[in-house]
């Protein structure tokens, strides 16, 4: 309800002092100043103690439980996951084969439904799929008989978008993941590391908020994983969108993310939560950086062992 007495609607003030560019510092709650390839980096997130405004949680995972009946036998897949993701983290989902990954992602996309517990997005419980948490797959799943503007501009136009303003937005994504000369081109006319490119423009395209990719880049090699690691970075850092990305790589998850979230198997829980601090870009063959795979892949092999 409205507060006759609030008059908090606030014009821009010329004589004000510069502000941070609230593109950017209102997404991440705080600020960005080191200039990167893209032009703005991402400070390492989820400073508890950071100054300034508190990061704000867009997903909130709280004691989340899925159980499958699988032929009179109950699986359970996940039990007690907690956790909260705030705007513009990049959480890379890390845990052995089958601990549960996929369902929790799968989840926040809306395509499961927890047994116990709650998935939130900005406090409203997730039912269903939405187009602002959109998914992206290893199989890419695009339409092969639409073109890569098609492909990209398919969810705009579903909900309405016509002419101009259609024709905009699919440039617009197609330029951001560098495939503006392949416009007319059809899936099968595409390498992977472009088919994965459509895949993640398509969503953006969408509005997407919260970008959930569940090992995109597994079925690539290596160089074209590479390369796709560092395009994907760009888009966030553009973007500012969340990304939840399931890797079995420790080598991805330390390059990419900004919070490693690892997971323990029968059933899945989340065991520890581990903010990256590296400064960007990382080199995955530097002292440091290796420190901190060890560090990740000792958590992981520890579950391992006890599991
Ligand atoms: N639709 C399903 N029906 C039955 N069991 C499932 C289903 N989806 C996942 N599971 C089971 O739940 C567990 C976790 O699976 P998943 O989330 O795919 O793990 P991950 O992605 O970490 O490999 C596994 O034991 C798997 O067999
Ligand atoms: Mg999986």
């Amino acid at each position: 309800m409205s507060d006759p007495n609030d008059n908090s609607i606030m014009l821009t003030d010329p004589l004000a002092e510069p502000q941070p560019d609230p593109r950017v510092a209102d997404r991440f709650g705080h600020d960005f100043t080191e200039p990167t390839r893209s032009g703005i980096r991402a400070q390492p997130l989820t400073h508890i103690d950071h100054e300034g405004p508190k990061p704000k949680a867009i997903l909130s995972i709280n004691h989340v439980g899925k159980r499958f009946s699988v032929g009179g036998n109950t699986v359970e897949a996940l039990r007690d996951a907690n956790l909260t993701i705030n705007k513009g983290e990049f959480i890379c989902l890390i845990g052995a084969s089958g601990c549960g990954k996929s369902t929790l992602l799968r989840i926040i996309a809306g395509f499961e439904t927890a047994t116990s517990g709650t998935a939130a997005m900005y406090g409203e419980p997730i039912t269903g799929p939405g187009p602002e948490r959109g998914m992206v797959f290893q199989d890419f799943a695009l339409f092969p008989w639409l073109t890569v503007r098609e492909n990209i501009g398919f969810g705009p136009k579903q909900r309405g978008l016509l002419g101009a303003g259609l024709k905009e937005v699919a440039e617009r994504y197609m330029e951001m993941v560098g495939l503006t000369r392949f416009a007319d081109y059809y899936p099968a006319q595409l390498s992977g590391g472009m088919k994965q490119r459509v895949a993640i423009a398509r969503v953006l395209a969408n509005d997407c908020e919260v970008l959930l990719m569940d090992e995109p880049f597994g079925a690539l090699d290596a160089l074209t994983r590479e390369k796709l690691q560092a395009d994907l970075l760009d888009i966030w850092t553009k973007t500012q969108v969340t990304v939840i990305f399931v890797t079995h790589s420790v080598e991805e998850a330390v390059y990419l993310s900004s919070r490693v979230v690892v997971m323990t198997a029968g059933p899945g829980r989340i065991e520890r939560d581990e903010t990256i601090q590296l400064p960007r870009p990382r080199d995955v063959s530097a002292p440091d950086f290796n420190e901190v795979r060890r560090e990740i892949t000792r958590m992981l092999t520890s579950h391992v062992m006890h599991a």
